[in-house]
């Protein structure tokens, strides 16, 4: 049997608390109560409760002030508040709605009618809780699936310098042991020198074996195969970073974030998508303050949109083209926002489709090659998750800006 739900009663008239709890504890609901507005914050936030029950007028603070205060706070926004007033004129009952309250039961109130609204509400919450899972199992479902699209692409990446690296060393190692006996007579000529014998002689032979080991090239290939394979590691070992914090950065709860980071990780581990088509231009602001966010999430949305630009470029310049394009990634603080800007030099987007690319599976690509959802959840994230915004300018032939603006400060709303 299922834990019975928690209902939160406020009401500073006590007979109508007892009421209520009386009645709904007799139909299998735990009931607490309070009884002004203060309290309902302080028992909402510690219990939080499926539902609340809500008297408008009250003392200390009124009830319409309470529910606007449970509205702006992450932890109880969610929880449906519904008033109960003896003040049911229209212009009260709109601004019951106006607060966030789900809805409004004039008093005096007929039980049956509470509890079937109760039940109602508590029905659409459990309809929206079980929305956001799957949407939450979607998110992850998509992220799963682009790290395992970017797999091939990090193989690959990581494989080029591998080779290199192995031949540089092979070459290293070769080189040595030819170098190492003729470096070995080297020091036995000195100890003759030093010792005033004759070595005009060996000094001759060495001479011949320098030539035919080519010193000269070896002097001049040695730094330059060190150099590469120093580089080399240093690109492996900056994706497999890249891999480590993109595919890990995906904490539940919402927490400061340096966006240059996530965007400077999102454009390594992408790097084999936009390379062949790309030169990628950084220009971000290095003062951009951290932004309270789903981090994953965020880069994720990032990522969709450094593929769908190398792919509109795909598009514009054709397979295996050899001059690139350009896409742009910028930061910027814009007052009260953190402003992220992906620009290409793409195919852009014809004026008749712009008001459908954040439509779920809209797609102008072939069959197999996209599912359409990647706009679409980076709507859902970034506006309905974020409260944050995305616009889109584009021209065909000329190429698309999408901006993204994430809030800033909303972690104190998280505290508070
Ligand atoms: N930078 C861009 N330039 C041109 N067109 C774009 C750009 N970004 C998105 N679009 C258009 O918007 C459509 C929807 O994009 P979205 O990312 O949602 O899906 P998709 O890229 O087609 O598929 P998926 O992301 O699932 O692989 C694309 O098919 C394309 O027509
Ligand atoms: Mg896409």
């Amino acid at each position: 049997m299922s834990a019975p739900q928690t209902i939160l009663i406020v009401d500073d008239n006590r007979t109508n608390r007892t009421l209520l709890a009386r009645s709904l504890s007799n139909s299998g609901y735990r009931t607490l109560e309070g009884s002004d507005g203060l309290q309902a914050i302080e028992m909402a936030v510690e219990h939080r409760p499926a539902i609340i029950l809500l008297d408008v007028q009250m003392p200390s603070m009124d009830g319409f002030e309470a529910c606007l205060r449970l509205k702006a706070m992450p932890k109880t926004a969610a929880i449906p508040v519904l008033f109960l007033t003896s003040h049911s004129e229209p212009a009260n009952i709109e601004r019951a709605f106006a607060v966030g309250g789900c809805d409004c039961i004039a008093k005096p109130f007929h039980m049956g009618e509470v509890k079937a609204r109760i039940a109602v509400h508590l029905g659409l919450r459990e309809a929206t809780d079980m929305l956001e899972e799957t949407h939450a199992q979607l998110l992850l479902a998509q992220k799963m699936e682009s790290i395992g699209q970017l797999a091939a692409g990090v193989a690959h990446e990581i494989n080029t310098p591998t080779q290199f690296v192995g031949d540089n060393t092979r070459f290293l190692k070769d080189t040595f042991e030819q170098l190492a006996p003729a470096l070995g007579r080297v020091r036995e000529l000195l100890e003759t020198a030093i010792a005033g014998g004759d070595c005009e002689g060996e000094a001759k032979a060495l001479k011949a074996t320098f030539e035919d080991i080519e010193l000269d090239y070896i002097l001049e290939e040695f730094p330059t195969a060190l150099d590469q394979s120093i580089e080399g590691l240093q690109r492996v070992s900056t994706i497999v970073k890249a891999m480590k914090e993109f595919s890990h950065s995906g904490a539940s709860e919402m927490a400061l974030a340096d966006l240059n980071r996530s965007l400077e990780t999102t454009i390594n581990v992408a790097s084999h998508e936009w390379k062949y088509v790309a030169n990628v231009e950084r220009d971000f602001d290095e003062g951009l303050p951290h932004v309270f966010c789903h981090a994953g999430e965020i880069s994720q949305v990032l990522l969709n949109m450094i593929v769908n630009a190398a792919y509109a470029l795909r598009e514009k310049l054709g397979d295996g083209a050899s001059e690139k394009g350009l896409i742009k990634l910028t930061t910027r603080h814009a007052g009260e926002f953190a402003e992220i800007c992906v620009s290409d030099t793409g195919a852009g987007i014809p004026p008749e489709i712009r008001q459908r690319i954040f439509d779920p599976f809209f797609t102008t690509k072939a069959v197999g090659d996209g599912t359409g959802q990647g706009l679409s959840m980076a709507h859902k994230v970034v506006v309905q998750e974020h409260q944050g915004t995305i616009s889109v300018e584009s021209e065909v032939g000329v190429g698309t800006t999408f901006t993204i603006r994430l809030p800033l400060g909303r972690e104190r709303e998280a505290v508070s």
